[in-house]
């Protein structure tokens, strides 16, 4: 049975940290499991580890840490994708015995939904198959990982959520999220979006009860960034040392992400509808080697002159306008919140 869940959540256009989020509260409380909800290796997490740095995609960040890692059926996955990623953890000595579940309802991206996503243009996919795959889940022509008898590779195995997480073991689980709310399909800048459910909504269709989820930890980062073909932000020298100093790179494809101030007014609305108890505010230490104090609130941008005005403000009104936040965490270090 679940007693309680624990929800980490992009609050932005993903890359603001949610694996190093994620990471560190693994090492700090007590899980049993580590959920993926949404999306597929469209998602990039960076996580040091052990004085290396990782890239994970699909596999979720719980796989190396001590929980069992369950990828959920809001998912979609392609299995020679996720052969690739095990390989890549493995040759970096970070796979041991344990193996990933795959619930399974999870539809399946196949080498068809890779081939036609590789050449996509209008949006700025990663192209990794992840539209097309979910456009052919909600036409109910996909196939899911559970139309396959008995497939247990070496790394994973299909099992079904419910029995996983309903037996008579306690569970206490982590709900790991991709991309952000800014990109979810309904809320973020239609159509420069992303085909899953980003936020809470997300988490619940994965088999977790509304009223068992405890934290609401919303990730953000000093400065935004975001990947994809709408325009973003002016070209700005600023933004080009924010992007240098932050490396401000795709995980997924290596793209230089565009970027801009913080816009306050996002995230305040990401949070209030995510029901969001603590926000991280990360790589504070990258915007204070760039030495600029600048956000957007109320459509108006805002000049600070020191650091500690810039994360009072942030943290004054964050807790002022969002009934639920109880915590709010400015982050300067690439391992730890
Ligand atoms: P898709 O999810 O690959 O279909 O891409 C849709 C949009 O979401 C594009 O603008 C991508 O760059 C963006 N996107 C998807 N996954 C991520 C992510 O993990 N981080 C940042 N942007 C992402
Ligand atoms: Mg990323």
């Amino acid at each position: 049975m679940i007693k309680n869940v624990d929800v980490v959540i992009g609050l932005s256009y993903g890359d603001e940290g949610k694996g190093k989020v994620t990471n560190s509260l693994l090492k700090k409380n007590k899980y049993t499991h580590c959920m993926r909800f949404n999306g597929g290796h469209n998602a990039g997490h960076t996580i040091y580890k052990e004085d290396k740095i990782l890239s994970t995609h699909a596999i979720p960040t719980g796989y190396l840490q001590d929980v069992q890692p369950i990828i959920g059926p809001g998912c979609v996955v392609s299995p020679r994708l996720l052969e690739d990623e095990y390989r890549y953890l493995k040759t970096r000595g970070f796979v041991g015995n344990k193996k990933i579940f795959i619930d399974k309802r999870t539809n399946i991206i196949s080498s068809e939904h890779l081939a036609e996503d590789s050449n996509e243009v209008l949006i700025g996919t990663t192209r990794r198959g992840n539209g097309p795959a979910y456009r052919d889940k909600y036409a109910r022509k996909n196939l899911r990982f559970g139309d396959f008898d008995h497939w247990k590779q070496h790394f994973f195995e299909v099992i079904d959520v419910y029995e996983e997480l309903y037996g008579a073991k306690e569970c206490e689980v982590l709900m790991e999220g991709a991309q952000a709310f800014g990109l979810d399909i309904d809320w973020g800048d239609y159509p420069y979006v992303t085909s899953s459910h980003c936020g809470v909504a997300g988490v619940l269709q994965n088999g977790i009860p509304f009223n068992k989820i405890r934290n609401v930890y919303g990730v953000a980062k000093a400065y935004d960034t975001y990947v994809g073909n709408k325009k973003f932000e002016e070209e700005d020298p600023i933004f080009e040392k924010i992007r240098n100093i932050g490396m401000e790179f795709g995980t997924t494809t290596g793209r230089p992400r565009q970027v801009g101030f913080l816009d306050l007014d996002l995230l305040i609305r990401s949070a209030k509808i995510n029901g969001v108890t603590h926000i991280v505010i990360n790589k504070v230490d990258v915007l204070e080697e760039v030495g600029v104090w600048k956000i957007v609130h109320n459509k108006k941008l805002l000049d600070f002159e020191q650091k500690l005005h810039f994360t009072r403000f942030i943290t004054n009104t964050v807790i002022k306008e969002v009934d639920t936040m109880r915590k709010v965490i400015m982050s300067e270090t690439p391992e730890e919140i």
